[in-house]
């Protein structure tokens, strides 16, 4: 079974090697590689390797928005996001899906331990991850859930396109601008570009609760201010480790009908990760 993920850059991608312990673990035939496409040749980098007989592909920067516009099938949570970042390649067209939101969600229930129904949720952030994340965290039925954006337009968009499934959920859904997204929220997500420019996001004291979760999508060097800002205003701070993997365990079963366990390579992907960003055991 061939599968890659194609982006740009995408020499640093992790994917291969969370997916190869998955099929060793699954004890599965995978041939997962990285694929460069140029900036301009995300379509034709994807025909070629489709044409050779791959079963699919996940895609990252910058494609997420292209990926999406070429695939014939889509998943709802896909549709959505208007973002696709798994790929199969069936007979009849290419089907994408979405794993982000739902990786999202497992790292913080599961592996963080924070069940989101009726928690009070702020996610930072109104571009292409931001958009990934909201129908599961709508689907978790938080009590409240505010999008907060540097430009506040952006919020407000992206709320209006997930309103319906925020009022069929019963689930608040209100946009915020960044230095005034109210106050005592439980569970606070950066799913902003911030932490690349080594910036946090300027919130008001008093917006997260003592002990609140306080997660960035990113993980390693780039995370650590954010990590670093969280624990200062007494919360617990995650990294985007345990989201990457759980993303990736849900394209595994996208592709492959199987869900692989994660424990043991997030523990062993920790270790390293923590070593490399110079903070060893500091992240989750
Ligand atoms: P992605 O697909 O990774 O979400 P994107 O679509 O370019 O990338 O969105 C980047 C997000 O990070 C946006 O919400 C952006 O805010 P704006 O809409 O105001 O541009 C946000 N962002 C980027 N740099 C930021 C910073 N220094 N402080 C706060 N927000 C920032």
């Amino acid at each position: 079974m061939r599968l890659a993920v194609v982006g740009n850059p995408v020499a640093h991608s992790r994917s291969p090697q969370i997916h190869a312990r998955f099929a060793a673990d699954a004890h599965h035939s995978v041939d997962y590689t990285r694929l460069l496409a140029p900036l301009d040749g995300f379509a034709a980098t994807l025909r070629e390797f489709a044409a050779g007989g791959a079963r699919g592909c996940n895609v990252t920067v910058p494609f997420k928005g292209e990926a999406f516009a070429a695939c014939a099938r889509l998943s709802e949570r896909a549709r959505r996001a208007q973002a696709v970042n798994t790929i199969v390649f069936e007979a009849d067209g290419w089907f994408g899906d979405n794993t982000d939101g739902a990786g999202l969600v497992r790292d913080i229930e599961l592996n963080a331990g924070v069940p989101l129904r009726g928690k009070r949720v702020l996610m930072l952030g109104a571009g292409g991850a931001a958009a990934g994340a909201l129908d599961p965290l709508l689907a978790a039925r938080p009590a409240t859930l505010v999008v907060a954006n540097r430009t506040a337009s952006k919020a407000q968009a992206l709320i209006e396109r997930f309103a319906a499934s925020a009022a069929r959920l019963d689930v608040p859904l209100s946009s915020a601008p960044l230095d005034a997204p109210g106050a005592s929220f439980d569970v606070l997500i950066n799913a902003t570009a911030a932490s690349l420019q080594a910036a946090v996001p300027p919130l008001p004291a008093g917006t997260l609760v003592p002990g609140a979760l306080a997660l960035d999508m990113m993980y390693g060097a780039a995370a650590l201010p954010f990590l670093c800002w969280a624990r200062a205003q007494g919360a617990v701070a995650r990294d985007g480790l345990g989201m990457l993997v759980e993303q990736a365990a849900e394209a595994y079963f996208v592709w492959m009908g199987v869900r692989p366990g994660t424990f043991q390579l997030l523990t062993e992907l920790r270790r390293e990760v923590d070593a490399q960003a110079g903070e060893r055991g500091a992240a989750a």
